[in-house]
């Protein structure tokens, strides 16, 4: 069985982590036998940009739609505004291919350390449940008056009632699969329309979750509970915002941002899925060969799992464990490892052979 799957390798450490990654999946799909994953590269980039004007050519989603599933490493470079590369490139693609669950799973592997004291590998396993379509992120607004005192920029946030309800379903039956606890993530104390909606919502599915607790919390409390008491947190819902900053937040209690995998996914599977690290391209170690692949690895468990191969995700989540165990880690957790060097080693443990 071949799976096709469009790369987009993009800037800074993308391309780096990108290239550890599928190595691992390659090692890990050879030695179950009978799969194999087929790579077609795009260059769509901040590079591509200086040269296009554009982040991807204007038929890059018509391209991409043909694929099974996508995996991305990091878009963004000083030279092209932010809002600018990311509104070419991914979050286009997240919207057009309707992956409206951005699926981020975090645990405290064996071989890693919190920053919060007495943590130990195992206490810290949660998913973060994203909205990955709408919400903050809403492309609507305007600026008017530039550059005068009367200056007014308005960014609008939009929740539909069926954005808002599929992701919270989808955090329910992930619940319910885990441990029957949901963390809803709200500020329905400050922002009075989108908030108190989402709060209704997350109550009417409830109904249809009697075996599953939640627990609704504003997010500036629920920040301060990711560093006080993370043991609690299994399951926690979010809008876009919300959850890409709890994101960030979840990864740095289990030892930094090189450690969190995603997946953008369209449940239905009407188009491809995207699989990509939760870090960005990290301009500061860029090209130096240090990055952490941990995040890039595991995020090719997720597509291999994804894909219909679980078995093949879970030798490689647990061969990236045991690696980590070993001590083989990158500079960011304290190790003197090359990028490399832990791709190797969890290859040649996903072969048996160490
Ligand atoms: P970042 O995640 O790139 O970097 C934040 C910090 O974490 C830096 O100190 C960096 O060195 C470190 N870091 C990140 N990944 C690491 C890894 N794998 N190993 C070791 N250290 C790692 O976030 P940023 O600095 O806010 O953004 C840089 C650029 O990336 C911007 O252009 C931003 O828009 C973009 N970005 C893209 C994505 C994406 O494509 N999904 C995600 C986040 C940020
Ligand atoms: C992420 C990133 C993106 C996001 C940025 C780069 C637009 O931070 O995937 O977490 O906010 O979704
Ligand atoms: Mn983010």
């Amino acid at each position: 069985m071949i799976h096709e799957v469009a790369v987009i390798p993009g800037d800074g450490i993308g391309p780096e982590v990108v290239e550890a990654a599928l190595g691992v999946l390659d090692a890990a799909a050879e030695a179950h036998g009978g799969v194999r994953f087929r790579y077609t590269h795009f260059p769509w980039s901040c590079r591509y940009y200086a040269e296009h004007g554009r982040m991807m050519p204007e038929e890059g989603l018509q391209t991409l739609s043909g694929f099974e599933s996508i995996f991305l490493g990091a878009v963004g470079w000083p030279g092209v505004p932010d809002h600018v590369s990311l509104w070419g490139l991914l979050l286009p693609i997240r919207r057009r291919f309707e992956q409206y669950i951005n699926y981020r799973p975090l645990r405290l592997l064996r071989g890693l350390r919190s920053p919060l004291k007495g943590i130990e590998p195992g206490d810290i396993d949660l998913v973060i449940v994203r909205e990955n379509n709408e919400g903050e992120y809403s492309n609507m607004g305007g600026r008017i008056y530039e550059g005068t005192p009367r200056e007014i920029v308005i960014q609008n946030t939009v929740f539909t009632r069926t954005g808002t309800e599929r992701v919270v379903r989808f955090a329910f039956e992930l619940a319910r699969r885990r441990s029957r606890r949901l963390v809803s993530a709200t500020k329905s104390n400050g922002i009075n329309f989108t908030m108190p909606f989402w709060d209704q919502v997350v109550g009417e599915i409830a109904r249809e979750y009697p075996d599953v607790t939640v627990s609704s919390y504003h997010i500036d409390a629920l920040a301060a509970y990711f560093v006080l008491r993370p043991k609690t947190l299994d399951v926690v819902v979010g809008s876009n915002l919300f959850g890409d900053i709890l994101s960030d937040l979840a990864a740095a209690i289990v030892g930094g941002i090189g450690l969190a995998p995603s997946a953008n996914l369209n449940p239905e599977r009407k188009y491809p899925s995207m699989f990509e690290p939760v870090h960005g391209s990290a301009p500061d170690i860029a090209g130096k060969g240090i990055a952490n692949p941990t995040a890039a690895i595991w995020s090719a468990a997720l597509m291999a799992e994804h894909l219909g191969h679980p078995d093949i995700a879970s030798a490689i989540v647990q061969a990236l464990e045991d690696t980590l165990a070993a001590g083989i880690v990158t500079p960011d957790q304290g190790g003197s490892a090359k990028t490399a060097d832990v791709a190797a080693a969890v290859k040649a443990r996903v072969r048996g052979r160490s």
